[in-house]
């Protein structure tokens, strides 16, 4: 056997694990009955084992960041929408669903909106949700409108750009807005630590039930669920009780579980708190009622795509929060998901 084929041998076999395990996985949406998500940015579709995870194994993408104002928004006011196009289109090619995130982000208000006040501000806000939603009419079905609009102690609504210039009122006016742009979309207002926080979950709460009693559109809520293997056995399924009580759609929109806990449950093995995380999760989500399942959207496909392993929130020590390992295999985490879906 010359060189080449006995290093073509080789490469095959040291890969076949890997492939092998790949193919014992099913399509993780397959096993889902409900539509399983992930986030997606247009970098990674140049990216050909991003692309056949992403689409083998979910049914909806949620723009990571090229859907947000901060690139959105020009300061002229202009929309740069070419890279939540791209997003669309892909999603279309591929038969997925685009979830739109997010119209409204204490985080990011843009250099625009920091020169307007009063009638001008309130006419400019109403005008960027109309040209975004209104530009994925019909094609975008689900909106995060407003996104992380409580305290993290759930003492009160955040103190930001929004409130300042329009009082709570910005949360009914952006749903309307929204609504008017496209009726049919489903609108839900999106946060975090949710199971974490039951104060700041009842403030969330509270705040829907005066945006409902407004009159304003809200169909659902996103609960993020960025959660380690510290969370306490039950807080997830807790929240999504709360949360279903409403009646309301649920999205558990953002679904990362870190190894970087403070307390692990199992100190022993921490990835096994993980795998208790899964199965809570995938049970408490079970529990609520079918109408009201808008989904599961977890934060990434590959440990090294999720945002805790870049950007600022990056660590030392790499993180492993999500289903897929470095090299795109499958981790325990997605055959634990995979059993828990099928229970
Ligand atoms: C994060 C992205 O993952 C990062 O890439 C980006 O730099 C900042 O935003 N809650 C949200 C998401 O609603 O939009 C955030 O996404 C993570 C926290």
């Amino acid at each position: 056997m010359n060189r080449r084929a006995l290093l073509t041998a080789a490469a095959g076999f040291c890969a076949a694990p890997a492939l092998a395990q790949q193919s014992s996985l099913p399509p993780l949406k397959s096993a889902a009955p409900w539509p399983l998500g992930t986030c997606a940015r247009v970098l990674q579709f140049d990216d050909p084992q991003w692309v056949a995870l992403a689409t083998t194994h979910f049914s909806r993408l949620t723009p990571e960041w090229e859907m947000k104002m901060e690139y959105v928004l020009l300061p002229d006011g202009s929309l740069r929408l070419d890279r939540a196009d791209q997003i669309v289109n892909f999603a279309r090619a591929h038969g997925m669903a685009v979830h739109g995130h997010t119209l409204v982000w204490y985080a990011e208000d843009g250099v625009y909106f920091r020169k307007l006040t009063g009638d001008a501000f309130r006419k400019a806000y109403a005008a960027y949700i109309h040209g975004v939603v209104g530009r994925y009419r019909g094609t975008i079905k689900t909106w995060d409108v407003v996104n992380e609009p409580i305290l993290d102690d759930g003492s009160a609504l955040r103190d930001c750009l929004w409130t300042q210039q329009l009082g709570e009122d910005h949360v009914a006016l952006a749903l309307t807005a929204a609504h008017e742009a496209d009726p049919d979309a489903l609108l839900l207002i999106n946060d975090y630590n949710l199971e974490y926080t039951p104060k700041k979950r009842a403030t969330l709460l509270k705040l829907a039930e005066r945006v409902l009693k407004a009159g304003a559109p809200l169909h659902g809520i996103g609960t993020q669920t960025h959660v380690a293997g510290d969370v306490p056995p039950g807080a997830i399924r807790s929240a999504l009780r709360d949360i279903a009580s409403l009646g309301l759609k649920i999205h558990v929109s953002e679904v990362d579980i870190s190894r970087h806990e403070q307390r692990p449950v199992n100190a022993v093995e921490p990835r096994l708190d993980q795998l208790r995380v899964i199965d809570e999760l995938v049970a408490a989500y079970h529990e609520v009622p079918a109408a009201q399942r808008l989904g599961t959207t977890f934060w990434g496909v590959r440990d090294p795509d999720s945002w805790l392993n870049n950007g600022h929130e990056k660590r030392l020590i790499p993180d492993e929060p999500l289903l897929f390992d470095r090299l795109g295999r499958p981790k325990p985490l997605a055959r634990e998901l995979v059993k828990a879906l099928k229970a």
